[in-house]
């Protein structure tokens, strides 16, 4: 590796643990402002009660004018929270380091979460589509396959100029699940076909890709969780990008 590789390999784990940081930090005050706020919308319904037992007082008329006005913002200050606490589950489990554990995950459920956090960058310009399968639960490390689905996703997202297509599939094959990310993108030239996993191939000009996306991605899949990852692309139409994870790991020395 070399020392820019190394470098930029640093820089991405302390960004990580700045991230989990940061979820933390803003997670526990999207909370306080969501629990706060169904306090605020049952203190409005409960004036709007009172008004209606004594409609003709002075005053009533105007009060209720007011809450009519604060209970819409209300409202949609509960939706905006919402999508802040669902974007900080979603980069929770990325930035969860460091768990060696395997656990049980429902593996459509990673992947929603790695595309909700792609959404703000392919929002507009590109089309997502999945097909998710019924599927067993699969034991894993869930930060890195989410790290593996990001990387993908990422690639996909980059790989199209202008607006395009991302559709992702999932299904259960034999005692193997299946995850299948295709884009309409610009595709891999025969001729790189054979670099693209390796560790720092990129077609990318220096400063938008390291070239360690697919080798870190390769690792996670393939030591990480026996799995085998593959594609088929062709210039121009688009690339598809084949990830196989077997639904159990096997136990050490069985
Ligand atoms: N979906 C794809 N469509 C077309 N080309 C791809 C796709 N995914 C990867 N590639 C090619 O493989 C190269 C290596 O990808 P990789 O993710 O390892 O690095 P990168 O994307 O260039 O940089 P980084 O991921 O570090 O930002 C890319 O530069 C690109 O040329
Ligand atoms: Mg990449």
């Amino acid at each position: 590796m070399t020392d820019k590789q190394l470098t930029e390999l640093h820089r991405m784990a302390a960004l990580g643990r700045l991230l989990a940081g940061v979820v933390h930090e803003v997670s526990t005050p999207a909370a306080a402002i969501l629990s706060n706020n169904q306090v605020l919308m049952k203190s409005l319904e409960k004036l709007e009660a009172a008004f209606g037992e004594s409609p003709d007082a002075p005053g009533v008329a105007r009060a209720k004018k007011i809450v009519g006005a604060i209970k819409p913002l209300a409202a949609v200050d509960r939706i905006a929270c919402e999508r802040i606490a669902a974007i900080v589950r979603s980069l929770k489990t990325v930035a969860r380091t460091g768990d060696p554990e395997l656990h049980k995950i429902d593996l459509n459920e990673n992947i929603e979460s790695a595309l909700k956090l792609t959404q703000a960058d392919f929002h507009r310009r590109i089309e997502v589509e999945t097909e998710f399968g019924k599927l067993p639960e699969v034991e894993c490390h869930p930060h890195l396959l989410s790290q593996v689905f990001l990387n993908l996703l990422m690639n996909a997202g980059q790989a199209i100029e202008g607006t395009g297509k991302i559709k992702v599939t999932t299904r259960l094959d034999g005692a193997e699940v299946v995850i299948s990310i295709a884009d309409t993108g610009h595709g891999i030239r025969d001729e790189d076909k054979e670099k693209v996993l390796n560790r720092g191939f990129t077609t990318k000009p220096v400063g938008e890709g390291t070239g360690l996306g697919l080798s870190i991605v390769k690792q996670i899949v393939t030591k990480g969780h026996c799995g085998t990852i593959g594609f088929e692309s062709e210039a121009g139409k688009g690339t598809t990008f084949h990830v196989r994870i077997p639904v159990e790991q096997k136990k050490k020395g069985a």
